[in-house]
């Protein structure tokens, strides 16, 4: 039996296999708004492991499986033996011996490392501590439809340095971007745990506001992540001057477009104004969580299918 690919870390995949995925998410989005039936996983059972909250990963995985004629089924910590502490490596063995591929969110990166290695299906990181691949695909696919390539551009991460931070600092050393980040002092990126090559895609600013000027993209996410809830009084004071507002939005580029992987908390990481004005683009990017995941489970299930 051949190693299944997964998707753990965004830089799992290269720009050539990215390119792939994004085309055939194209396709595969223009399909679905036309009505047409595309069911290339009839008879494939996708198994969803939560140990964390979720509105749009459970929702954009569940529906885009049944869209591509497959089924999902769903788990979560309380209601399974992985919340009595059946060892990982143990679900790993049974739940990919009754499934095609697995999408889990969970806590520690090296939970779905373990999982992975012990699986015979693909394995999709729906949200650890240390990243959220799936999300960054959405949000450069969403980026390509509203302004084109993104290669050679800058994007302006303002705030934590967390999960969704990461996967942007991966993206940009696989597609060639760079990533202008402000986050407050005992907030800043740690390269190691970002699994960064390198230093070279990503330049750090103390004030926010010299971090979006002149970005293409400015992007942002909550102060607290989930499980670092016993934190959260704490980063409210930290943060404060870490809100994407209208200012900081003039800063940037005219046509910059403005992104939020959601849930938003108006009036601490985001104003209003901005997550519902003009720039903001953050529903396209939560629906194309949607036809991305359909392209990637299309990607690890059946390989380079289509033109
Ligand atoms: N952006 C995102 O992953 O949302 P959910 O937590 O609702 O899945
Ligand atoms: N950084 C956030 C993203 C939620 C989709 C979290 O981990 O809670």
């Amino acid at each position: 039996m051949t190693a299944p690919r997964h998707f753990l870390q965004f830089r799992d995949f290269s720009r050539d296999e990215l390119a792939h995925v994004f085309a055939r998410t194209r396709w595969i989005k223009e399909r679905f708004k036309r009505y047409e039936r595309y069911w290339p996983l009839a008879d494939r059972t996708l198994v969803m492991i939560f140990e964390k909250a979720s509105t749009r990963t459970r929702l954009s995985f569940e529906a885009g499986m049944q869209q591509l004629g497959g089924f999902a089924i769903y788990f979560n910590t309380r209601d399974s033996q992985l919340g009595r502490g059946e060892p990982v490596e143990d679900a790993a063995q049974v739940i990919s011996r009754m499934c095609d591929i697995v999408m889990i969110r969970t806590f520690e990166q090296d939970i779905v490392e373990r999982f992975a290695r012990h699986s015979r299906v693909p394995v999709i990181n729906g949200l650890t501590n240390e990243f959220h691949p799936c999300q960054i695909l959405a949000d450069i696919y969403t980026y390509t439809e509203h302004r084109g390539s993104i290669e050679g551009k800058t994007v302006a991460w303002i705030g934590d340095s967390n999960n969704v931070c990461s996967t942007w600092l991966q993206a940009a050393e696989t597609l060639g971007f760079t990533v202008q980040v402000s986050t407050p002092p005992g907030y800043a990126v740690e390269p190691a745990r970002a699994g960064l090559r390198g230093t070279g895609h990503y330049r750090e600013f103390p004030d926010p506001m010299d971090a979006v000027r002149g970005a293409d993209l400015v992007t942002t996410d909550v102060w607290t992540s989930m499980g670092f809830e016993a934190e959260d009084a704490e980063r409210k004071r930290a943060f404060q001057d870490w809100q994407v507002d209208a200012e900081m939005m003039r800063a940037a580029k005219p046509d910059a477009l403005f992104m939020h992987c959601l849930p938003a908390h108006r009036g601490e990481e985001v104003a209003a104004e901005v997550v519902d004005g003009p720039q903001s683009v953050v529903w396209d990017e939560a629906e194309n969580r949607l036809h991305t995941q359909k392209a990637l489970i299309e990607y690890l299930l059946l390989g380079r299918v289509g033109g």
